[in-house]
């Protein structure tokens, strides 16, 4: 591949008229896709064409490469890139990550308006060069990866389109409240290791979304309006120290809650919180709760780890223990609280006869 590049910066130099160095840069990548099928292995036919016959190159930038295997996709990662290259019109799947980007100028994707993917994490990209207008006039955008970067506040004019946006580790801290307005297609929204501390109704009308994780942030409460149809809420990592009763009886969906590394005490917690059939597994692991929160017999895994748990209370489990009534629980972790095995009674062992795991 080197001596190709090589090979075109010798022909760039050696040009003076434009017209043949179109030319010769045309049958440059004509070369160079050639090479970089044969290097692969596949398509050897090209080399067998004859020499009167019109080549069929793929138009791509000099910094990247465009195998004609996947003739819709720019390959420009890991190449200490400062700027964004040209984007053919063509392209639908844009892989920018591991350079130097520090922005993207409005103007950088126009020529492309069909681009779905947007992969771009891993760079320096910060939210004063980021263009306001670059995102809007990408109506088919699904996936946009900028996460690992160096954002303070979510972009602006983020198309409707996304179905898929990771802006994790960055230092995001602005969220306005339209940003993610009308995305009725955005499933999975990861915006873990940011420095947010209220979402305020940002998360409304986000009718299909799934997975939302918000880890590692500054958040003091739940955020208002979390989606229906939410499934899996990670919560870890924030100074959340109650949850609103009636948080889960309005999520049919929710079956997984990760809520580790908080604030929780049992003050915060109404009785009837967790107390809702839909719940598979629920983490409370590291807070600072002193009796078992009241949990419904649908649960499955329940993580009460380090707390300053002091008794094994079995209605917190089973509201009637018999033959026909008693917990799904599979694996039950109570370990660093403040009990040990000789705190659980006998009816425990009727109770929660699933459990195939109870760490003390
Ligand atoms: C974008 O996609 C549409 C629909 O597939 C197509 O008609 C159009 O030519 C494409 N535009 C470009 C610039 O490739
Ligand atoms: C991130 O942005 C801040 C300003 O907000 C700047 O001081 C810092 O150098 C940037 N870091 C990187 C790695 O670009
Ligand atoms: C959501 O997806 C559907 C089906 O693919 C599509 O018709 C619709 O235009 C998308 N919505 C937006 C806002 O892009
Ligand atoms: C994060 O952003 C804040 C401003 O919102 C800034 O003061 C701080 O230095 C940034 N932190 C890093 C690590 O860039
Ligand atoms: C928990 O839910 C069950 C079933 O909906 C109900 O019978 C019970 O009274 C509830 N317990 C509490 C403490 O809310
Ligand atoms: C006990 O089990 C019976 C039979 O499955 C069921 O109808 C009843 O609702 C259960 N009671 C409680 C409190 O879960």
């Amino acid at each position: 591949m080197r001596v190709w590049i090589l090979l075109l910066v010798l022909a760039w130099l050696a040009d003076s008229s434009m017209t043949q160095h179109i030319n010769s840069l045309t049958w440059l990548t004509y070369l160079r896709n050639r090479a970089y099928n044969n290097g692969y292995g596949h398509h050897y036919a090209n080399l067998a064409l004859p020499n009167t016959e019109e080549p069929s190159v793929i138009d791509c930038p000099l910094e990247c490469d465009c195998p004609s295997a996947y003739p819709k996709a720019m390959y420009c990662s890991n190449r200490k890139l400062q700027h964004i290259p040209f984007v053919p019109s063509h392209v639908k799947y844009v892989y920018l990550q591991n350079n130097q980007l520090t922005g993207i100028t409005n103007g950088v994707f126009d020529n492309a308006p069909n681009i779905t993917w947007i992969i771009i994490h891993a760079n320096k990209l910060s939210s004063d060069k980021f263009g306001d207008k670059v995102l809007a006039k990408l109506p088919n955008l699904q996936r946009l990866f900028v996460q690992h970067n160096n954002l303070t506040r979510v972009p602006q004019g983020l198309p409707r389109s996304l179905r898929d946006l990771h802006m994790n580790h960055n230092n995001i801290s602005v969220v306005p409240v339209d940003s993610f307005r009308g995305m009725n297609n955005l499933t999975a929204l990861y915006l873990q290791m940011n420095a947010i501390e209220d979402l305020g109704k940002a998360l409304e009308g986000l009718v299909s979304l799934t997975v939302l994780d918000l880890r590692g942030n500054r958040l003091k409460k739940i955020p208002e309006s979390l989606p229906a149809r939410l499934s899996q809420l990670y919560l870890e990592y924030n100074h959340i120290a109650s949850i609103p009763a009636d948080f889960l009886s309005q999520r049919p969906e929710l079956r997984y809650i990760r809520l580790s590394h908080n604030q929780l005490t049992n003050g915060g917690i109404p009785a009837s919180a967790f107390n809702v059939s839909t719940l598979v597994e629920l983490d409370l692991s590291f807070n600072k709760l002193e009796r078992i929160p009241i949990i419904s017999t649908s649960l499955e895994n329940l993580y009460l780890q380090a707390n300053k748990i002091k008794e094994f209370s079995v209605n917190s489990f089973c509201r009637v223990v018999d033959t026909k009534n008693y917990s799904n629980l599979r694996v039950l972790r109570l370990e660093a609280n403040e009990i040990s095995a000789r705190d659980i009674p006998n009816e425990a062992v009727l109770c929660l006869r699933l459990a195939t795991n109870i760490d003390l």
